[in-house]
């Protein structure tokens, strides 16, 4: 098995307190990175950045609103200041959001596409003049294969992951004459916090009709049939942040068992 090997870089990996980030962020501190845990969840993002530290790299906690590009400033000044240079973002922070528009509230709508679409462009416009100086970098937005679905209920979250798709290409253009890698990945379904809160919604307070709901409607649409593990995600970011996929830029990896397809 190949092992990657992310000795002495330093990762900002944004929404690490839990989920697909969280497990991102980890295998990074284990494959030898120094890892930034850019959360507004900050009991979890601490827990997390000791757990790193005890793993013998470096890492802190740091309280950032992905939906507010002042936060990305202060979090990039902060990871200069205390570890050199930002060798690796990853925009991975992020919330569900999955209704009809008719059900949905207009603040809603706005804070959706407040994070998850302007997040991740607020981290990517902040990283910039750092890569572009350093002449080197890599960048890492989360999509979803809610991209490519177009599914009824998925309208505000639909747009926010297609523009994160569109985001990613056009940035990596901006950013290719100056050596900086930008993908993006699009995640199936895999039973984070995320989907644990929306299953909370369709069945409140009843567990095994949950567990029924996911395996009736989201296991069932897999080909392969089986979900993917956060685990899934963490190997695809790192293999596009290794020397592996020097010559991969502004494209989006599905990791989803066959479920979308693109030609
Ligand atoms: N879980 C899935 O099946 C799935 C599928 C496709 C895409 N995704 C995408 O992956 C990303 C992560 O999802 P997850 O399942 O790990 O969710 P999660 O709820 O487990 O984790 C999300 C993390 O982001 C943080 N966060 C949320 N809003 C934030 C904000 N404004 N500022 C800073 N941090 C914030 C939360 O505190 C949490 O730690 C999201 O963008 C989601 O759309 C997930």
């Amino acid at each position: 098995m190949v092992e990657l090997k992310f000795t002495d870089q330093n990762v900002v990996v944004t929404g690490a307190a839990s989920g697909l980030a969280y497990e991102v962020a980890k295998q990074f501190a284990e494959a030898g990175a120094n890892v930034v845990v850019a959360d507004f969840d900050m009991e979890g993002a601490e827990k997390a950045a000791n757990q790193f530290k005890e793993m013998g790299v470096k890492a802190f906690a740091y309280k950032t609103d992905i939906s507010k590009y002042e936060d990305f400033e202060a979090l990039f000044e902060e990871t200069v200041k205390q570890l050199g240079s930002i060798d690796i973002l990853v925009n991975g922070a992020g919330i569900g959001g999955i209704g009809p528009i008719t059900e949905q509230t207009p603040e809603f709508v706005s804070k959706l596409i407040d994070i998850d679409l302007k997040g991740p462009i607020w981290g990517c416009k902040a990283v910039a003049p750092y890569m572009m100086e350093q002449k080197h970098g890599k960048v890492i937005n989360f999509s979803s294969q809610a991209y490519r679905m177009m599914k009824e209920g998925s309208i505000a979250y639909g747009v926010s992951k297609v523009g994160v798709v569109a985001l990613t290409a056009c940035f990596a253009r901006e950013m290719a004459p100056f050596d900086v890698n930008v993908n993006a990945i699009a995640p199936g379904s895999i039973r984070t916090p995320m989907w644990d809160a929306t299953l909370e919604e369709w069945a409140p307070g009843d567990k095994a009709k949950q567990d029924e709901l996911f395996k009736e409607l989201i296991i069932s649409a897999i080909p392969m049939g089986r979900t993917q593990d956060t685990e899934d995600i963490a190997h695809a970011t790192l293999f596009l942040c290794s020397e592996y996929a020097r010559n991969i830029s502004g494209q989006c990896l599905s990791v989803d068992g066959a479920q979308t397809f693109s030609y």
